[in-house]
């Protein structure tokens, strides 16, 4: 037996017990004649003590030891003379009778502390040293509490996990496929799922009404704090359920997820209609944790004096409440943020509302004082306000203000990330129009179906389709999507076919699918969880990265084995592949 306890457990109460623990060396401190040598493991952190006078050998030994070596101890558990409160193994020691270094170590390329001097890449490189420390610990332990309790709520809820395959064909959720080559059949591809999608639907067409399954998914896309090439999904399906079905299942597990490991009564989650998220947040995944909602201004700031704003599709702005001592400079600085080439505004127009009741704006060459105060009446500003108006076309413009908004928000502490406030934003454009390849994409996914009421206007008008979709959204992140599905033959063909496929392609590539609605398909829906996504934010975190064990950097590498890597010829010919490059 290595050992008989853990480091994080060993208190007064075991004094005078004999035990045996094994775990890193953290530190080695020489104090004189005695060495001190704090133990780490998964668990905590245990001292252990060394004295010239018990033992003169034993303590030189100890002396030799360095850094994350691995050690085997066996002593006595006594009370600490000085203790430490911080630890729950501070009162304690361990008088070791006698230990042996299992492994040394060379010196670890960065402090195995919860603040490193390592950089990201390093400790990419080194990931396993990194899981040594606490920060990165607690993430995966958080982790996979976070997936039991998800288990548990879908197991409770009458839900069964079923594995689908990863060798597959192209499922589009609107990346890029990774794609592995089959040695058996010679030319042809498997492509890794984006999302179980096709596969979960079946499930119900096999009749397994209630299906989740914690999967991982793959999309070549570009890469961002919050997405991974490969990624993990709380996927889930149910048939005979309409869109309130679904969205109350979930809502349920989510709600239960912040109140077991945030302290969050969530109550009811708020629902708001996309035109609605664009037309306050100019968002679909907006912030609510605060207000700074869009106030629109063509009616009252369009005078035929100010070109910028007459030529312009949409005026509007926000009003950051208490700002208006804002100096020359801090605005300034929002003026440079807006006008960088990522977030793209001309500009920022700006109002000060005063506490003399003045008004001061930057376009004062063209607005009186009597104009500015039907501004203020709009953005029911008061005195001590400052509005922040950007103009341009719609979508443009909502998109600038959006980042100011949460920019402004991180400046002023609004987004705090032990607040948690979800909502569901619903009645998504089915289809969005892709001026690139003069095509409709579907907006979801093409199985998603469209709302009953607006299937008239699929042939006339399907810009203006709404889907019966869902997304979740958590403090500014979409954490989750979904949608009823289309279940019937002839809609989906119909929807393939608005999205550009050929008959000839449709059969191809999703005959399978529409063979199955066939034979007795159920009226189905389903979501999926962005489960890296789900866990850095309940860690108060945004990017998932240190969420997972062995992420990928931001160029899709794995830094600490080296992939993706050249694979040998031999490997080559037998796929029958040849290399241009
Ligand atoms: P969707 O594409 O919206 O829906 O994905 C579901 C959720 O997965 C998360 N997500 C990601 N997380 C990390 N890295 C990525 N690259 C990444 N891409 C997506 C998001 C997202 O909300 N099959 C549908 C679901 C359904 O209709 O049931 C789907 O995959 O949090």
């Amino acid at each position: 037996m290595y050992r008989t306890h853990t480091c994080g457990e060993l208190t007064l109460k075991n004094q005078g017990e004999s035990v045996r623990l094994t775990g890193w060396v953290q530190r080695v401190r020489n104090l004189g004649g005695m060495t001190f040598i704090d133990l780490r493991d998964r668990y905590g952190i245990t001292q252990l003590a060394f004295n010239e006078e018990w033992d003169d050998s034993l303590m030189n030994e100890a002396r030799k030891t360095g850094r994350e070596f691995v050690i085997e101890a066996h002593g006595k558990v006594i009370e600490r003379s000085s203790k430490n409160p911080a630890l729950p193994t501070g009162e304690i020691e361990i008088k070791v009778s006698s230990f042996s270094v299992l492994n040394p170590s060379q010196t670890p390329p960065f402090t195995i502390e919860d603040e490193t001097d390592g950089g990201e890449e390093l400790r990419m490189k080194y990931r396993y040293l990194d899981i040594r420390r606490n920060p990165v610990k607690e993430n995966l332990l958080l982790r996979s509490r976070v997936n039991l309790a998800v288990r548990q709520y879908l197991n409770q809820s009458g839900f069964i996990d079923i594995e689908t395959p990863y060798l597959i064909k192209s499922t589009p959720e609107g990346a890029r496929d990774f794609v592995v080559p089959s040695r058996m059949n010679e030319g042809q591809f498997y492509a890794l799922p984006q999302s179980p999608q096709t596969f979960k639907q079946l499930l119900m067409v096999g009749g397994m009404d209630k299906y989740y399954q914690i999967v991982k998914c793959f999309r070549d896309e570009d890469l961002r704090a919050d997405r991974q090439p490969e990624f993990t999904q709380i996927d889930c399906e149910m048939a005979f359920v309409e869109r309130q079905d679904v969205m109350q299942t979930f809502e349920g597990m989510v709600s239960h997820l912040l109140k077991e490991f945030a302290g969050t009564e969530s109550g009811s989650f708020p629902r708001m209609t996309y035109d609605e998220a664009m037309r306050l947040y100019g968002n679909d995944k907006p912030d609510i944790r605060f207000e700074m909602t869009f106030t629109e201004l063509n009616t009252v700031a369009k005078n035929g004096r100010f070109k910028i704003f007459d030529e312009a599709e949409l005026i509007v702005g926000i009003k950051a409440e208490g700002c208006a001592n804002y100096s020359r400079k801090q605005i300034d600085a929002l003026t440079d943020f807006v006008k960088r080439p990522q977030i793209g505004a001309g500009g920022l127009v700006w109002c000060k509302y005063n506490h003399d009741g003045s008004l001061k704006s930057s376009v004062d060459k063209f607005f009186d004082q009597e104009a500015l105060k039907k501004w203020a009446e709009e953005f029911s500003a008061r005195p001590g306000d400052l509005m922040l108006i950007i103009s341009g076309s719609a979508q443009k413009s909502r998109k600038a203000l959006s980042e100011l908004r949460l920019h402004l928000a991180e400046e002023l502490g609004l987004r705090d990330p032990k607040v948690f406030a979800p909502l569901w934003v619903v009645d998504f454009p089915l289809l969005e129009w892709d001026e690139e390849s003069q095509r409709w994409h579907a907006m979801h996914h093409p199985f998603t179906s469209p709302k009953p009421e607006d299937l008239p206007l699929l042939d006339s008008e399907p810009g203006k389709v709404k889907a019966n979709a869902y997304d979740m959204v958590l403090n500014g992140n979409e954490i989750g999507g979904g949608s009823i599905r289309i279940h019937h033959k002839e809609l989906q063909h119909k929807m393939l076919s608005i999205l550009g496929f050929s008959d000839e392609e449709a059969r191809t590539q999703f005959g399978f699918l529409m063979d199955a609605f066939e034979y007795g398909a159920p009226p189905h829906g389903g979501i999926a969880f962005g489960f890296d996504r789900l866990v850095a934010l309940i860690g108060g975190k945004e990017s998932i990265r240190d969420f997972i064990a062995f992420p990928k950097n931001n160029a899709g590498r794995d830094l600490m084995i080296n992939s993706p890597s050249a694979i040998d010829q031999q490997q080559l010919d037998e796929l029958k592949l040849k290399l241009t490059i």
